[in-house]
């Protein structure tokens, strides 16, 4: 498929107003997307476990209007909300040759998410795949007669020109984006991983350790930008193809040794990219540093399978399969929530996408 597949030819021009609502999670990356090519196109494949627990819920009400402007409101939490107008506006204006529509209406963007606002959980990828379903089911309504398929592949084609991991938060519990030999694959948008999945990856658990709520230090645009003439780029680049391949063999064969190494060492490559990029940055804190050393002693002291991964922040996302979810909630209790700000974690696992409310 290329991008002109998602082109909307035309539509009914005589439906007034309507409103429909979605949820869509967030997700967590296994092997990193960091480093992307214009128009929203990766550097290097990427692949996530789709979140249950942490997800956005968006209502989309639209209104026939006159003029030929952008028109919208967005409600955060029940309040109306100033701050997040830039990034919609530019993802409208970047989604408005699939989308023609955009012009003809007022739009109110009624959006809460299930994790607290300053948990530091990064709720552009929930939000934006939330806000491109909301804005699929509209234009479903104004004629698009659409496939499942068609239809959660456009919704993560426009995601991904809101925020580039949002297009792997639609469907779950894998999702793979970014073209590669090893899956079936794009660039434009994520697709459900299409290998067998070991019974040890299913329902994986992640607990996500709120190490620093705060705002994050590098926002992703300026932290893709880093990896533009990177002395390490290309070098990153093809190892994250090689992880790909390593770990489709491990999800497979339920390798959970293996996974253990491939998950842990991408998220330490990525940091590893921001400390060697000019301007540099080390976004773990000390508690960051202090958790990574427990998880490593309790695997060793309990024989287990618990490993940590990291997004471009302080935070560690805690993955274990199933089978030990007693026996590391009690270990995040007893030991690793002191390293927590307000000894604030929050549980949850990989799930099946985003969902459809109300249409
Ligand atoms: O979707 P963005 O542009 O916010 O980039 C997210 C990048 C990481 O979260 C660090 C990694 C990933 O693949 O999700």
């Amino acid at each position: 498929m290329t991008a002109q597949d998602f082109i909307l030819k035309s539509y009914n021009t005589n439906i007034e107003k309507g409103s429909v609502k979605w949820s869509s999670p967030s997700n967590i990356a296994l092997v990193k997307y960091w480093g992307k090519k214009e128009h929203q196109i990766p550097e290097n494949p990427s692949i996530s476990f789709t979140l249950s627990n942490c997800k956005t819920i968006t209502e989309l009400t639209y209104t026939k209007k006159e003029g030929d402007d952008f028109s919208f409101d967005v409600y955060f939490e029940g309040e109306k909300n100033e701050a997040f107008k830039p990034k919609i506006q530019t993802f409208f204006e970047r989604i408005e040759q699939y989308m023609p529509f955009l012009r003809d209406y007022h739009f109110k963007i009624d959006t809460e998410n299930t994790f607290p606002h300053s948990s530091g959980i990064a709720s552009s990828a929930s939000g934006m795949s939330a806000l491109a379903l909301c804005l699929m089911s509209v234009e479903e309504e104004l004629g698009g007669d659409y496939s499942n398929d068609y239809f959660n592949k456009k919704a993560s084609f426009l995601a991904r020109l809101g925020s580039g991991s949002a297009c792997r938060s639609i469907e779950g519990e894998l999702v793979v984006w970014g073209a590669n030999e090893s899956t079936e694959s794009s660039d434009l948008f994520g697709i459900p991983f299409d290998g067998q999945v070991h019974e040890n990856f299913k329902n994986y658990q992640d607990t996500i350790l709120l190490v620093d709520k705060g705002e994050k230090q590098v926002s992703s645009t300026v932290g893709h930008k880093l990896m533009y003439g990177h002395p390490f780029a290309q070098q990153r680049f093809s190892q994250a193809h090689d992880n790909l391949a390593k770990l489709k063999t491990v999800l497979t064969s339920g390798d959970l040794e293996t996974f253990v190494k491939i998950v842990e060492s991408e998220a330490l490559t990525l940091h590893a990219m921001m400390m060697t990029s000019m301007p540099y940055f080390i976004l773990m804190k000390p508690n960051t540093l202090d958790i990574i050393n427990r998880i490593w002693k309790y695997r060793e002291e309990h024989k287990s399978n618990v490993c940590f991964t990291l997004d471009a922040g302080a935070n560690v996302h805690l993955l274990y399969p199933e089978s030990e979810q007693t026996a590391i909630h009690e270990f995040i209790e007893t030991d690793l929530a002191k390293y927590c700000q307000n000894e604030h974690f929050i549980h949850d696992f990989a799930g099946k996408g985003s969902q459809l409310i109300k249409n």
